[in-house]
């Protein structure tokens, strides 16, 4: 079956069980998790049951669809994400924004964990993704008839919605959170980098690294959508004092940024 119709399907299967109108997509990365406790849940669909959706890793069993609204808006999350490093292909890394997209989605929200490079940023902060570079040695739109989602040579001019970010940092004032703006740069993982890897990002411009968002971030602007991402920088990748990665405190301190981090999206939410 063609990929348009297979979208179709996708699309048409969730429609069927509820899934009105809703006008914000949401990525639940790292650091975003307990969003789902703000949510008025109006229906969720395990992965597993979703015609085309990639099939889930063991890891990765409690991936759902969740309908339901946020500060009165409808909203669509996605609870578990899909990454490369998992195995999944670019089409598959993607699918679940493209489906949102297919719903009427008009913006899309995403979190992520990430190293900072910048070694002005501390573990804990935040970072709101101002461009990124694409490391991952894929594209998400290289594929026979791509033309038909929208253009095939798309422009990356403003991948992060300049209004969006506008407002977040207003948010982020009002409420004295630290969140820095920067470059992300996505690597394909999942081992993290040496330092000379390090050494070259930070010379590279970026700002901060992580393993996500980047596939996401090409399709949604393939698709149009106004789209804000915000990093919890989990661990500093200083080159000259690299110590060795500690998956415990990266959870840990995802962990204790989470607040903040929700934060700023429901107040976000409330105001587009
Ligand atoms: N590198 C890549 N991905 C990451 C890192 C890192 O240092 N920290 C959290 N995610």
């Amino acid at each position: 079956m063609n990929k348009k119709d297979q979208l179709l399907e996708t699309t048409q299967y969730i429609k069927s069980k509820g899934f009105e109108s809703p006008e914000i997509g949401i990525v639940l990365g790292t650091g975003l998790g307990k969003l789902i406790n703000e949510i008025d849940i109006i229906k969720e669909i395990p992965y597993s049951d979703i015609p085309h959706f990639p099939q889930a890793t063991v890891e990765f069993h409690s991936g759902k669809l969740i309908y339901g609204t946020i500060e009165n808006k409808k909203v669509i999350v996605m609870s578990g994400r899909f990454h490369l490093y998992e195995g999944y292909n670019p089409w598959q890394v993607t699918y679940g924004i493209r489906t949102m997209h297919s719903l009427g989605i008009k913006k899309l929200l995403i979190s992520n964990a990430a190293g900072a490079i910048n070694l002005n940023y501390k573990k804990g902060d935040l970072m709101l993704l101002e461009d990124h570079i694409n490391l991952q040695g894929s594209s998400p739109l290289a594929f026979a008839n791509v033309g038909e989602f929208g253009d095939q040579f798309a422009d990356m001019l403003e991948p992060y919605s300049k209004n969006l970010n506008t407002q977040m940092k207003a948010i982020a004032s009002t409420y004295d959170l630290v969140l820095h703006e920067g470059t992300y740069v996505g690597v394909l993982g999942p081992q993290l980098e040496t330092r000379a890897e390090y050494r070259m990002l930070g010379l590279m411009g970026a700002d901060a690294v992580g393993m996500s968002t980047v596939p996401e971030v090409i399709v949604a602007k393939h698709l149009k959508l106004e789209t804000v991402a915000v990093s919890v920088l989990t661990d500093e990748c200083d080159p000259d004092n690299l110590q060795p990665v500690n998956i415990a405190e990266i959870i840990a301190i995802a962990g204790e940024a989470e607040p903040k981090m929700i934060l700023l999206f429901k107040e976000l939410i409330k105001t587009i």
